[in-house]
């Protein structure tokens, strides 16, 4: 490829793709930056101005908000997607759309090679090299982690000074943050540990500058009312509001919420461990609500199938396949059910969330069977059900021990077997039995 000598740079204006832009200027590259916003919290125009002061040739800002919000977040919040069953993926949603706006530039120069800052360790790597071979699979690739001299943030530090550039890391706490439209993550420094007492308060407050001044939490309303349409948010209180407002609002009054955040050991997609904090209202409320929408909407095995494709898309979010084939199908499936998960699902925030009321027209939830008073639900119907479910289960074997606890004594077999028995009719219970 021509233009070898040209890159694309995803620039977050952190410590690493900082030392980044001054290492590849030093390796002659021409650098472009882009500074994708993903919804962080920071003064983009001003990183801009940083990484060409560092050395990039040009810096440019990209939104990727818009898209995002019209792609993977509708879905992660339709099925309540997680990964392991408590990371809520705000990381893996935003790499995608990250790589996808280098590769648009990297086309628009006639072709460069795509850099990105994540390490050899982690999951950040895959999704921006996947992205990459799915988008322009014939464009190089530039890890300088993987290549470099630099060994950790200290290092960084140093190099930095040496080109010099003034010490505005060094004071910043050891955390790794990560912040996007839909949570903040926190990793590293004691969170590395997990035999490292965490006082989780004590974290929050050490990263609490990265907060938007918002409403304290307590003054924050306690009753939140989430209107969903096709299983995608679409108003707040009554008030129809687009779906990026809705996550700035509830993430802005909520983040210092005793309920807000999670603390999660994962398993990451190279095999390494590693600990994190995630902060997370807006997806920890959404989830609740769609969840108890679907729990009233669908019956048991379409909403067994509901759980575990949230699981999939989760999964597949996390390893970083986006642009593949098997999100385009999950997406396809999570329509089918999706589409049933209309209604108004009113959630009550403390002590933490949960569904306080739940208005899903066309519900299979049906208070006259459920409910302890009198229906016209026939008891005696249900001597026969256990009759036939019981079927899956003859043969076992358990016995009480003289000296107390039952235990299991195999299985009978043979003539021991009494599923020759004859069922009672109309589903009767014999009397004596
Ligand atoms: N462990 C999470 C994930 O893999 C969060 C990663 C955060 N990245 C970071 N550079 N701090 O999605």
């Amino acid at each position: 490829m021509k233009n070898k000598k040209k890159c694309v740079l995803a620039y977050s204006g952190g410590l690493d793709t900082s030392a980044i832009t001054i290492w590849l200027a030093q390796r002659g590259y021409e650098i472009h930056a882009v500074l994708v916003d993903v919804g962080q919290q920071e003064d983009l125009p001003v990183l801009a101005e940083k990484a060409l002061r560092l050395g990039a040739k040009t810096a440019v800002i990209r939104d990727a908000k818009p898209e995002m919000c019209t792609t993977v977040i509708p879905y992660a919040i339709g099925l309540g997607a997680t990964y392991e069953g408590n990371y809520r993926l705000g990381t893996a949603l935003a790499r995608p759309f990250i790589a996808a706006e280098q590769v648009r530039l990297a086309k628009a120069l006639g072709g460069a090679t795509l850099v990105h800052g994540a390490t050899g360790k982690g999951n950040d790597q895959i999704r921006f090299e996947f992205a990459y071979r799915s988008l322009a699979p014939d464009y190089p690739v530039l890890a300088p982690w993987k290549c470099w001299e630099l060994t950790g943030r200290k290092d960084m530090i140093e190099y930095l000074h040496a080109a010099g550039v003034e010490d505005e890391y060094a004071l910043s706490k050891d955390f790794s943050l990560d912040e996007n439209l839909w949570h903040l993550s926190v990793e590293g420094s004691e969170l590395e540990d997990p035999e490292a007492f965490v006082d989780v308060s004590e974290v929050l407050r050490s990263v609490s500058g990265r907060f938007t001044a918002g409403p304290a939490a307590d003054t924050a309303p306690q009753l939140v009312r989430v209107t969903f349409e096709g299983g995608f948010p679409v108003a707040l209180d009554g008030r129809s509001t687009p779906l990026p407002e809705i996550l700035a609002r509830l993430n802005q009054y909520y983040r210092t919420a005793d309920w807000a955040w999670d603390l999660v050991i994962e398993n990451r997609f190279t095999g390494i461990k590693s600990r994190g904090l995630y902060i997370n209202p807006a997806a920890k409320l959404l989830s609740t609500a769609v969840d108890a929408l679907a729990r009233c909407r669908l019956n048991k095995p379409t909403y067994d199938g509901y759980c575990e494709l949230g699981r999939q898309y989760g999964t597949m979010l996390y390893r970083g396949e986006y642009f593949s084939d098997q999100r385009v199908m999950l997406e396809a499936a999570a329509s089918a059910v999706l589409r049933h998960l209309s209604g108004e699902v009113t959630v009550h925030l403390s002590p933490r969330p949960y569904a306080a009321r739940i208005d899903a027209p066309g519900a299979i939830f049906r208070k006259a069977l459920s409910t302890f008073e009198k229906s016209d639900f026939s008891h005696q119907d249900a001597g026969g059900f256990i009759q036939l479910a019981w079927l899956s289960q003859v043969g076992q074997q358990f016995v009480e021990k003289p000296d107390g606890g039952i235990v299991e004594t195999g299985w009978k077999t043979g003539s021991d077997l009494r599923v020759d028995q004859p069922l009672p009719a109309g589903g009767l219970v014999p009397a004596a039995v």
